[in-house]
């Protein structure tokens, strides 16, 4: 079992405590791949009374936007950019929370990337 931090507020933290948080953190971080992509084949059978599922959709997109020219980063949001359907499509926040799903996928995404350039 990996270290935990034993601190209940931060004014108690220690060296330790942060390493355990970021061994931890760093383990997990780890799995993002394979979390994100989990998440995008939902979208899969989800058609929404479209002739194509959101899969199909974002696939497409994705492909899109790479025959256009664009750069990796442009790629993957298009790729993932309604990712955040399966959760907000009956509240009227959608927008924003798709926005805010994938930008959070995103800054882990390049956090991970960064880890992993630095090693
Ligand atoms: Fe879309």
């Amino acid at each position: 079992m990996n270290k935990q931090a034993t601190f209940t507020r931060f004014d108690e933290c220690t060296k330790e405590d942060i390493d355990a948080v970021i061994e931890s953190y760093n383990a997990f971080a780890k799995g993002l791949p394979a979390r994100v992509l989990d998440h995008l084949r939902l979208l899969d059978g989800d058609f929404g009374g479209f002739n194509v599922d959101r899969l199909q959709h974002c696939l497409q997109t994705a492909t899109r936007a790479h025959h256009d020219g664009k750069d990796e980063e442009y790629v993957v949001c298009a790729l993932l950019h309604d990712i955040g359907d399966i959760y907000g499509r009956s509240v009227k926040c959608k927008p924003s929370l798709s926005v805010a799903v994938v930008f959070c996928l995103f800054n882990f995404c390049c956090n991970l990337h960064i880890n992993n350039s630095t090693v």
